[in-house]
């Protein structure tokens, strides 16, 4: 190939860690690919660090996939990009709200088309549900996951939820007496650019069959299986919540708040008491299901779309 191929990155970040991990995952490609960068820009940002009511008032239309405005895109929609680099976070078990509001925009439409996609997140632990809308977005508008890299907080389940939360709240990352710094950890982001070497083999010969159990073999994604069982119980607690909470108004709407209240103290109720009660009931399961449960943990680590997804 004479020209160097064309990368599109779109991404959304608050306190910047997406960013780094995208740059720490292309720097080896810096030579051999033109790489353009859009960031998505929420009309009205979000707050970083965040207050708690305002923060919890976030989720319904997370969940229910009605986001907040972001500003028009800067790219050429139909200008040519041989992979299209989705970096995202999960909110809520969800796409965050400026990456929904990506996906479905008719500019995300034209863009994505006929491409291929590759998505990397940056999260804590809980990305799964998030993903599955992220895939069925992408086969609506007709573009190709040919990849998946995931980057979690391997810190125990409850620690980085204390960590996240502090950090979300406070702003705080670093570490204290008792408790690691908040995020990916910072051996997971320097190593990240391990996935470059297959990314760049699959530019160079156009070809994306092989390039996400590449992607595996390098460990780009790792998955506990009683994360499985606790996300399919969270999201159908956050999915009534949503329902309950927006029948009384909108995003920041006064006549919703006493509602914004109870489910804030009942998810922490059900975080620290349902959480470690799940992972003895998923320990249970994985001994009595565990070639159901297996199957599970392999299709999340895949790319495909269930049909009924
Ligand atoms: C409102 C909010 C909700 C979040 N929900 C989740 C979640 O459901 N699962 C998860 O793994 N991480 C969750 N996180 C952590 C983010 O995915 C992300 O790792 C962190 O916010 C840093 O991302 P950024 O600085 O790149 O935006 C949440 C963060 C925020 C701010």
């Amino acid at each position: 190939m004479n020209e160097r191929p064309k990368v599109l990155v779109v991404y959304y970040t608050q306190t910047g860690q997406l960013k780094r991990i995208i740059d720490h995952v292309l720097a080896p490609l810096e030579n051999k690919a033109d790489i353009t960068f859009e960031q998505l820009v929420p009309v009205t940002p979000f707050p970083f660090p965040w207050g708690k009511q305002q923060f919890y008032d976030t989720m319904p239309e997370t969940v229910q996939a009605t986001p907040r405005d972001i500003e028009p895109l800067k790219v050429d929609v139909n200008a040519h990009f041989d992979l299209v680099i989705l970096a995202y976070q999960p909110w809520f078990l969800s796409p965050s709200q400026p990456t929904a509001a990506f996906l479905q925009s008719n500019a995300a439409k034209q863009l994505l088309k006929g491409k291929q996609v590759v998505t990397l997140l940056g999260s804590r632990n809980m990305w799964l549900n998030a993903q599955e809308k992220v895939k069925s977005y992408l086969h609506q508008a007709g573009a190709s996951l040919a990849g998946n890299i995931v980057l979690v907080d391997k810190s125990p389940n409850l620690v980085s939820l204390i960590t996240v939360l502090r950090w979300a709240f406070k702003g705080k990352k670093e570490a204290t007496r008792f408790l690691p710094p908040a995020g990916v950890q910072e051996k997971e982001i320097l190593t990240a650019s391990r996935f470059a070497g297959p990314i760049a083999n699959a530019l160079a010969k156009q070809q994306w069959e092989e390039l996400h159990p590449q992607l595996l073999s390098l460990e780009s994604v790792e998955l506990l299986p009683n994360l499985v069982i606790l996300e399919s119980k969270g999201i159908k607690a956050f999915r009534f919540w949503a329902k309950f909470i927006s029948a009384k108004g909108g995003p920041g709407a006064a006549s919703r708040q006493g509602r914004v209240t109870m489910y804030r103290g009942l998810l922490l109720v059900g975080i620290f008491v349902l959480s470690p009660i799940s992972l003895v009931t998923s320990l249970i399961q994985l001994n009595l299901k565990k070639k159901q449960l297996q199957q599970e943990v392999d299709y999340y680590k895949g790319i495909a779309l269930r049909s009924n997804a």
